[in-house]
């Protein structure tokens, strides 16, 4: 080797070195960056907390992100999917990463006192998505302030009617995802200690649907049962014949719930035999395939059991089951290295398994590659220890800058990987 080749090399080297500790202490920034708007996205949290909406009626909150959005100087385009679905972008230009966030409230009446308790009686935000909302604003925040250097656009995507409502496949379908090669959303995920960064490759989270069902029987005195057709049995039997689909019809190693969480007679008086019984649960499973075997077995076995008992089921589903929630290795992988150049290695781990929970999430990752993430926020000292859509839930709102900043590396991290895929293919 020359003396000239190997200086060259050398100095290649250096830049390489410099380059990438450059990059590195970009990220270490990022953290900091979301810490200094800390109280920026508290007050925002609070003030989203106290107005709850539910699915597809989040008009105040849809209001208050596009507020920030244009303080922000952020354009975006409203409505989507329904009346209050908002996207909008930072930057411009291919590769395009969509960052998701979902915008509706639960059916829940809060227990938690707090000066920003809900102000909506019979609504909260039970499932976190307030903390997502304003995660997703503290990160346009902070990629607004790079737009300059981004070498594509981030899609931010605010997202109605998550709980049961399928906004998420109506951005799909209303081209959302459009030109977008890749997205990331967030959970908060109480099961996690706080500050824990976990997702992994493949499925995150089950399939799901619910069922109802009336169970049809002729009603009667409750002393001459001969005379009718008890309902309240055939329900019974019911109940019991669906607790064979998991433990005997599905693997011992697969997964699988069949849940009846409804059983409403009706009767006022405990001497009369009801007309008809009203049953409602839900079916989840971690495959499509398990997924829809399962759905067609308890048509079966509920239809099956009422006719045996002289009763007629009927049964309906909703109108929108969820797919599995499919995470793709590519974008787990920018997860894991964003989450990693933000805090210690041993906080960003590659989950073992699969929630039986579900989202819509599902939707957008079955359109793109796809990743969604847990980010742990179980501590006692903040209060948080109830489960998501428990009327006790609460935020620890300490994680709320690492949520920000994760979402901002990872659109970052995927510029990157992009970048350096290209300058393979022009090697080539
Ligand atoms: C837990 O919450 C407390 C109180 O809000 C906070 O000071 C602390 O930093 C949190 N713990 C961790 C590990 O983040």
């Amino acid at each position: 080797m020359s003396l000239r080749i190997a200086i060259a090399c050398f100095a290649l080297l250096l830049c390489a070195i410099g380059g990438r500790s450059a990059k590195a202490a970009e990220k270490a920034e990022i953290l900091e960056q979301a810490h200094s708007e800390s109280n920026w996205m508290l007050e925002i949290r609070k003030r989203l907390h106290a107005q709850p909406e539910l699915a597809y009626e989040e008009y105040e909150t849809s209001e208050l992100i596009r507020d920030t959005l244009k303080k922000l100087g952020i354009p975006f385009q409203h409505p989507y999917a329904g009346k209050t679905g908002i996207v909008a972008t930072i930057g411009k230009g291919s590769p395009r990463i969509a960052l998701r966030t979902d915008i509706d409230a639960l059916p829940i009446l809060e227990e938690v006192d707090v000066p920003w308790k809900s102000k909506a009686e019979g609504k909260m935000h039970a499932c976190g998505h307030d903390a997502h909302m304003t995660m997703l604003l503290g990160a346009a925040k902070l990629l607004k302030a790079r737009e300059q250097r981004l070498p594509g656009t981030v899609v931010l995507l605010f997202q109605p009617a998550e709980e049961g409502g399928a906004g998420g496949k109506k951005l799909v379908e209303e081209g959302a995802l459009e030109g977008v090669a890749a997205v990331h959303g967030i959970h908060v995920w109480p099961p996690l200690p706080t500050g824990i960064i976990g997702t992994r490759v493949g499925t995150i989270m089950a399939a799901a649907d619910r069922f109802s069902v009336t169970v049809h029987g002729r009603g009667g005195h409750a002393a001459m049962p001969h005379l009718a057709r008890d309902p309240v049995v055939a329900a019974s039997a019911i109940v019991g014949a669906l607790q064979h689909l998991v433990s005997r019809e599905t693997s011992p190693t697969g997964s699988a719930v069949v849940t009846v969480a409804v059983f409403n007679t009706g009767a006022g008086a405990f001497n009369v035999i009801p007309d008809k019984v009203q049953l409602g649960g839900t079916v989840r499973a971690l495959t499509r395939e398990q997924f829809d075997k399962l759905r067609e077995r308890v048509r079966e076995v509920i239809e099956g059991t009422a006719s045996a008992h002289g009763c007629r089921a009927e049964l309906s589903w909703s109108a929108q089951a969820y797919g599995p929630t499919v995470n793709a290795k590519d974008m787990v992988d920018v997860v894991l290295r964003a989450g990693q150049s933000l805090i210690d290695a041993e906080r960003v781990q590659a989950l073992e398994e699969p929630t039986m929970a579900a989202e819509d999430f599902s939707f957008l990752a079955d359109a793109v590659p796809g990743a969604f993430t847990f980010l742990g926020i179980n501590n006692e000292s903040a209060g948080s220890v109830h489960g998501l859509h428990t009327p006790r839930f609460r935020m620890d709102d300490s994680q709320l800058p690492l949520g920000a900043a994760l979402h901002t590396a990872v659109a970052l991290t995927f510029f990157e990987d992009h970048k350096a895929s290209q300058s393979d293919h022009a090697e080539l």
